[in-house]
């Protein structure tokens, strides 16, 4: 008879000191019914373009099934690149080739595997405070430190990223989300634009550009992006807003030796995007499809943030503060005083979501802030979540 020996299962620290996100948890009580969710940062379904994609599916079947529903080259589909060098040159005069791209499962992939070449663990990065919640976790899964530097409404403030510098002259790379930016909704300034690259090219920086929602600007004027004005700077996009996040593609445009170690990264994680994904996009963009759903969406979205900012001055006490982004998905609301995660109980009780804006922070403890989606509701849940907010703010006040 043979004994087996208990297993003894031990993680790595880096395991153990891992939190499930606090946005994956909160999905799952979204789920239930007359529960209202500002939580998830999820496009609205009735913006997926789903009749074009039928077409656009049975299409590429038609003609390249075979190539399709094959593993694809690490580096993507060559014809998106093409198309993407050339949308990118056309709508924000960024100067790249198609083989300065990369195609990725989503950014955050893209985010995954930034982390893994830039940085070793315990080393650190600069990003913005608040920041991106995924970065925060895609960073700390590889024991990398991040140094959060405070926002105005300008963004990053450079005087608070100079002093930082001082205590940190060497971080990684300087992560930033300049355009309506998840989560405040804040853009940077084009001012503040030039500044931080002048800060990082006096100091040899590598700039970090994060650009999911640039193309859902509801009103105000273009600011141009970082790499139209620097081509050192690494680019992020994505099609989870302007297409979907199923279809989970992304991509990232780099300076070359950037874009040559990602792809040996990504032959270790994936080894290639999904091909499926990839020929499905290229059709989207290069049909037209992409350029005639863009405005729907601006347009669903304008009317939901207008909405949802109305809603905060009828049902909101008078102190309560909050952003009024001109893209992007979400409300960034402050209250002084306010600590959003005691309040979050209570809040599920009365069935409504919020993601704490303590999440957010990557190096401070902050609970003043909570940040709100306005994208994914009905008309009728934004005014209704809101008076529910609006009533916990009233029985918790200072
Ligand atoms: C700032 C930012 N970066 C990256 C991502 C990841 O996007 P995806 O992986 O769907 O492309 C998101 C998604 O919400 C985001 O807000």
């Amino acid at each position: 008879m043979s004994m087996n020996a208990p297993v003894k299962r031990e993680f790595s620290a880096i395991a153990n000191a891992m939190k499930p996100s606090a946005i994956r948890l909160l999905l799952k009580v979204a789920n239930q019914p007359d529960v209202i969710s500002f939580g998830g940062g999820l496009p609205n379904p009735e913006s997926f373009p789903i009749e074009d994609i039928r077409r656009i599916f049975e299409e590429q079947l038609a003609r390249n099934g075979k190539k399709m529903l094959q593993y694809g080259a690490t580096e993507g589909l060559d014809s998106l690149n093409v198309a993407l060098a050339a949308r990118l040159k056309e709508k924000e005069g960024i100067n790249s080739e198609p083989t300065d791209i990369i195609q990725t499962a989503g950014s955050q992939e893209a985010l995954y595997m930034l982390g893994k070449v830039f940085a070793n663990p315990g080393e650190y990065v600069i990003t913005e405070a608040p920041t991106y919640v995924g970065t925060i976790s895609a960073l700390k899964a590889s024991g990398i430190k991040m140094v959060g530097v405070e926002m105005d409404h300008y963004g990053m403030r450079m005087d608070v990223l100079r002093e930082k510098l001082k205590k940190y002259p060497n971080p990684k790379f300087i992560y930033v989300i300049p355009n309506f930016q998840n989560p405040s909704g804040i853009t940077m300034s084009f001012e503040r634009r030039k500044e931080l690259l002048e800060i990082a090219n006096e100091r040899g920086l590598t700039v970090i550009e994060d650009d999911p929602y640039g193309a859902l600007r509801f009103a105000g004027a273009h600011v141009p992006t970082l790499k139209s004005m620097d081509n050192d700077v690494v680019y992020l996009g994505t099609f989870s807003k302007v297409l979907s996040p199923g279809i989970r593609l992304g991509y990232v445009v780099g300076p070359h030796d950037v874009i040559e170690k990602l792809n040996i990264a990504k032959q270790a994680v994936d080894l290639a995007t999904s091909s499926v994904s990839t020929y499905i996009a290229q059709a989207y963009v290069s049909g037209g499809y992409m350029d005639k759903q863009i405005p729907k969406i601006i347009d669903l979205y304008r009317q939901k943030r207008d909405l949802m900012i109305e809603s905060f001055v009828n049902y909101f006490p008078g102190d309560v503060e909050y952003t009024r982004p001109n893209g992007g998905m979400f409300l960034w609301v402050t209250r002084k005083g306010a600590n959003t995660d005691k309040m979050f109980e209570e809040a599920v009780k009365q069935k409504v979501l919020y993601v704490v804006g303590s999440a957010f922070y990557p190096d401070e403890d902050n609970h003043e802030s909570m940040r709100l989606n306005f994208t994914f509701s009905s008309n009728e849940n934004i005014v209704e979540g809101v008076k529910r907010l609006g009533k916990l703010f009233e029985a918790t006040a200072k």
